[in-house]
Formats: C-alpha cells, structure tokens, sequence
C-alpha cells in the first residue's frame, strides 16, 4: 500500500496540533497500520509524548525534523522506514516559508484543527485562505480539512466558520470535545484509543467521521451544499 502522509496544520498555537497528530500515530500503530510521527516543533511535544510511551504500547517510529544535522542531509533525516503507511506531522505554530513549504510538499492530507473562538476563528480562515493562495494546495492535489477541537459545548459559533468553509469547499470534518481523557492519555503517551474502551466512548464516536474522511479524502464531504463563492468569515 502506499503511504498517506497526513500534515496537521494550523499557524495558530494551541489548537490540538500535537493531540490530533500523536492520536492519530497512536490509532494507526493500535489498528496494526504502520506509522511515523514526524515532529517539525522546536518545542518537541510529540518528541516528549514519544518518549512517554513505554515498551508495551505499539511501536511509533518518530523522527525529529526540527532540527537540521550537519552530519546527515535533510533527506536522509526525514527518510521513513520502508513499510510505513501512515506518515503523521505534527507542525509547529506560525509556521511559514521554505520549512512550511517542504511540508506541504510532502502532504497529501491536510487537517486543520481549530478552537471554535471567534479569535481562533478568524486566525484560521486567514490562514486557510493563505493555505489556498500561497500554498496553492489545491495544484498540488492536497485535500484540506478542518476539525474543531476542544470544544466545550455545542454553540452556534460555528456558523461563520461552516460559511466560511462552505465558500471554499473545504470540508467540516467532525467536532472533538474538550476532556480529561485527552489529558490522561497523553500524559502517558498514549492516544485515547488506548485507554479503555467504555472510558472513551464519546471520544472514539467524535472520531469516526475523521477516520472515514482520512481513509477516502477524495471523497465529496457530505452535507456540503455546493455554494457559490462567498466572501471571508465577516461577509460571508
Ligand atoms: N480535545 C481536547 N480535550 C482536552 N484537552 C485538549 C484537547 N485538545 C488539546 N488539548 C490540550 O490543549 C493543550 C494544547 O493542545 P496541543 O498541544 O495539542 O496544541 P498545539 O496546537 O499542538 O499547540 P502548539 O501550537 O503549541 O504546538 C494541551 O494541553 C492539550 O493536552
Ligand atoms: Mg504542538
């Protein structure tokens, strides 16, 4: 099989980046699926979470992109181990230029998280718009997601970013609420699929449509009308 290399992505800090990413190694590597996480942050969360992992979990090769070797070329560093199927990146936050480049380069899938705020709102839809007009992910062939994490409650917050998403044709993938078991899990490097099964019901349910939209990006979103195109979140 080939490998899908999913980029977790957004310029604003904080949004579920690393906790999207590690799950999602950690989903692949419980469902016998090959995968690497690749941590482009400086600060190293995935790196740490990593290293939190003990011997009786399933294997997550990891590398460390964020820093450059003198001794090795960048190609050989960020080399996956022949097999894998599933490559993870976890990106750092304000990422830009040639290092947010050579990420795009290699993505095939692009999710978004987002924290339903108004500010982290209308950070995002301007990064998604930069996404679509300076990364041109569309010429590549890259399909984008977004995914709203940490969500307390249901609000209608979520209108101006659905419109927004809608404008662009870019799918709402599924909605992930904020609780402990994210917490627990990661404080000992595991997902939430690795903690019990009736502790994590409405976590692994949130999840599902993610999973089904990773194995089949391709796919037309369902319940996205085909609007016309619409100005940004204000006029929308
Ligand atoms: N759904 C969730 N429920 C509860 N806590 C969460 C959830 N998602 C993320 N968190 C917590 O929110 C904090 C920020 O999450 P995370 O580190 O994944 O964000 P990030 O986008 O990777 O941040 P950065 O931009 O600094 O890399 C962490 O403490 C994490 O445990
Ligand atoms: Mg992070």
């Amino acid at each position: 099989m080939l490998m899908q290399t999913i980029l977790v992505l957004n310029s604003k800090g904080g949004c579920g980046k690393t906790t999207i990413a590690s799950n999602l190694a950690s989903l692949y590597a419980t469902g016998g699926v090959k995968p690497v996480l690749m941590d482009y942050d400086p600060q190293g969360s995935s790196l740490q979470w990593h290293q939190l992992r003990t011997g009786k979990l399933a294997h997550i090769h990891l590398i460390n992109a964020s820093k450059t070797s003198k001794r090795q070329t960048r190609s050989w560093q960020l080399a996956v181990p022949p097999g894998t199927e599933r490559l993870v990146i976890d990106a750092p936050a304000g990422v830009n230029g040639i290092l947010l480049q050579e990420m795009l380069g290699r993505a095939d899938v692009i999710l978004i998280p987002v924290i339903p705020s108004p500010i982290d709102i209308h950070a995002t839809s301007d990064f998604i718009r930069d996404l679509l007009l300076v990364g041109r992910i569309r010429s590549l062939g890259v399909h984008a997601g977004v995914v709203a994490n940490r969500v307390r409650r249901e609000t209608p917050l979520y209108e101006p970013l659905r419109r927004f998403l809608n404008s662009l044709r870019i799918p709402f993938i599924t909605t992930l609420t904020d609780t402990d078991s994210y917490v627990r899990a990661a404080e000992c490097g595991m997902g939430i699929y690795e903690l019990p099964e009736d502790e994590t019901a409405l976590e692994r349910e949130q999840w599902l449509p993610l999973i089904r939209w990773l194995a089949c990006p391709e796919a037309p979103p369902r319940k996205m009308p085909d609007l016309p195109r619409l100005s940004l979140v204000s006029g929308a």
